[in-house]
């Protein structure tokens, strides 16, 4: 069978949660073995929102060696920072021209974000998505492995993909979202009908991937539950069917199983239970994130050839797309 191209990215604008691991990198690298795997750090896309610059360097570190922590094999798949590989804006550009103002005006996220941030509305901000789409179609990727929350951005892609094809001829792969069953939407543990993120102001709504035992448990206790006492997965158990699913993913069973285990057991063991999982499980990919950062070589070394992986296939695909607009390439 022939290898699929994959493409996905995290934003490197601070502290991961759970929901990040849960949606993406968790499933990247049950995906790297079969697949032709781009995984990028996404430091273009974290600029739309105010970023302190050497913060925003700190945590491109971070999040790289955090990628390989969870169990990214940079040998296997081409690990690199996206303002690295210039083709990125260059085919922004491009499909800038082909996508309309309105369809980015109505994109969930863009409305979110420029509610959010009020007084920091910038174009880079609408844009966002066409971004993403360069990301993806740049490498002619087949599959998109995100969370639900990115389900939009990448229809969007699909849809510029399409009506690029369209009017200058077949150029670029549609590719699809790749969305797990179980983990694709991990709920904030606060407010459990809302998306666990990393931006949001209550710190005990997310765990976030550095966290200690101590801070998870204590983050677990305080979930905001129902007064039931039953633990079962339910449209209205938010918070326990969250809880159910957030111990599934840590422990790797199903939440079916998960469900089972708990049949009749209180919400204070079950609190305690699911903190344990987590916090046992962060803990290795904690040590050996700390591990890698010390080690600034090898983390440059990776970064470098996998930035050259992309930018080879980049490279290919920006030049068939210069051609196919009539942009002049020299002879
Ligand atoms: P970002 O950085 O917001 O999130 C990274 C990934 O984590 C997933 N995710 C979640 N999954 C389950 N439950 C949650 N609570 C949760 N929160 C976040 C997201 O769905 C995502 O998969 N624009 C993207 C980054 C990006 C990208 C790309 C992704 C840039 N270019 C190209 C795919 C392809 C973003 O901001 O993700």
């Amino acid at each position: 069978m022939e290898k699929k191209i994959l493409y996905s990215a995290v934003q490197p604008s601070g502290n991961l949660t759970i929901g990040n691991y849960a949606g993406a990198i968790r499933n990247w690298v049950q995906l790297q073995n079969e697949n032709d795997c781009f995984y990028a750090i996404a430091n273009m896309h974290a600029i739309t929102v105010r970023q302190e610059p050497a913060e925003l360097r700190r945590h491109t570190l971070e999040l790289a060696a955090l990628y390989i922590a969870c169990g990214i094999d940079p040998e296997k798949c081409a690990l690199y920072v996206q303002s690295q590989v210039p083709q990125h804006a260059e085919l922004m550009w491009v499909l800038n021209t082909i996508t309309y103002v309105g369809e980015m005006n109505r994109m969930t996220q863009f409305k979110d974000k420029s509610q959010k941030h009020a007084d920091n509305i910038n174009m880079g901000l609408m844009d966002y998505p066409v971004l993403m789409a360069a990301d993806i179609l740049l490498y002619q990727a087949d599959l998109v492995p995100v969370g639900h929350d990115q389900k939009q951005h990448v229809e969007i892609a699909r849809d510029i993909a399409i009506r690029f094809n369209n009017r200058y001829g077949e150029t670029f792969r549609v590719p699809e979202p790749l969305i797990m069953k179980s983990g694709a939407k991990i709920a904030s543990l606060q407010e459990p009908t809302k998306k666990m993120s990393k931006s949001d102001e209550n710190i005990n709504a997310c765990i976030y991937m550095s966290d200690d035992k101590d801070t998870v448990i204590r983050k677990f206790k305080r979930a905001v539950t129902d007064s039931d006492n039953e633990i079962r997965i339910s449209d209205e158990k938010p918070g326990i069917t969250n809880l159910l699913t957030i111990y599934a993913t840590f422990t790797g069973k199903t939440v079916e199983e998960a469900e089972k285990e708990f049949a009749g057991k209180g919400y204070g063991d079950f609190k305690l239970a699911v903190g344990e999982a987590v916090a046992d499980a962060l803990a290795p990919i904690q040590a050996e994130q700390k591990k890698l950062l010390a080690d600034k070589t090898y983390l440059t070394g990776v970064l470098a050839s996998g930035a050259e992986r992309a930018y080879k296939a980049a490279r290919k695909t920006l030049s068939k797309v210069y051609r196919k607009v009539g942009f002049y390439q020299g002879e």
